[in-house]
């Protein structure tokens, strides 16, 4: 790896509609959140930079990667697209509404559409993430929860998938947030390893972002 070469991740938001997917990706990427609701047309894609610790030789080293969060839409009608972006991601981060039973009961179907799209072979380098969301709401009016840890751990068990844990993308800090997200990126980290891309590249996507006139975001 040259001084030059970057680290990056994709990193898809997937799940039913409303569950908070936009929310969770506008707090990482600008630490704002909004209790307006607006579905998503198709997708979104930012990109974040983090530093990360990992273990090389019996040491631990700091790496510094780029994940680029793409949101996607949980409407019906626009899974295609959804699941074009199935291929191309290192990691997915399922999110499910945890006041919400039937975006939980629904995470199988998600599974589901992940591997039908990718084929047997590409199943073992895949990671995904399952992830509850809207914890703050417990307690408030009428919402009560309608899901508990221990079923989502279970449902990671039985469906080989990684638990993320309860988070809310209103009341958690965007720092808060980009933590769980660094921890996640380490688990895709240890599964796929460094996916390097080389100078050439970095190079191209910076003659890319110039052309559009912007500096972070692809
Ligand atoms: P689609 O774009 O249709 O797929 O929905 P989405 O999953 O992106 O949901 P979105 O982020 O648009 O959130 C839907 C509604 O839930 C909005 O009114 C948000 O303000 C609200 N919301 C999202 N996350 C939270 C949360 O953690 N807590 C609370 N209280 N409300 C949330």
């Amino acid at each position: 790896m040259s001084e030059n070469d970057k680290i990056e991740y994709k990193v898809t938001l997937i799940g039913n509609s409303s569950v908070g997917k936009t929310s969770l990706f506008k707090k990482i990427t600008t630490g704002e959140f909004s209790d307006k609701n607006i579905s998503t047309i198709g997708m979104d894609k930012r990109t974040v930079q983090v530093e990360i610790e990992v273990q090389e030789k019996d040491k631990n080293v700091t790496k510094s990667i780029d994940i680029s969060l793409v949101d996607t839409a949980g409407q019906e009608r626009f899974k295609s697209i959804t699941k074009s972006y199935y291929k191309e991601s290192d990691g997915i981060l399922l999110i499910y509404d945890i006041t919400n039973r039937e975006s939980f009961e629904n995470v199988k179907n998600w599974i589901d559409s992940i591997y039908d799209s990718l084929g047997n072979q590409e199943n073992s380098k895949y990671i995904i993430i399952l992830i509850g969301n809207k914890v703050d709401l417990i307690g408030v009016e009428d919402y009560k929860r309608e899901t508990t840890e221990d079923e989502a751990k279970q449902k990671c068990e039985e469906n080989n998938l990684l638990w993320g844990g309860e988070c809310s993308a209103k009341t958690n800090s965007d720092s808060e947030l980009l933590e769980l997200i660094k921890g996640y990126v380490k688990k895709i980290y240890e599964k796929v390893g460094p996916k390097i891309v080389t100078k050439q590249v970095v190079k191209k996507i910076a003659e890319r972002k110039k052309k559009k006139g912007k500096c972070l975001f692809l």
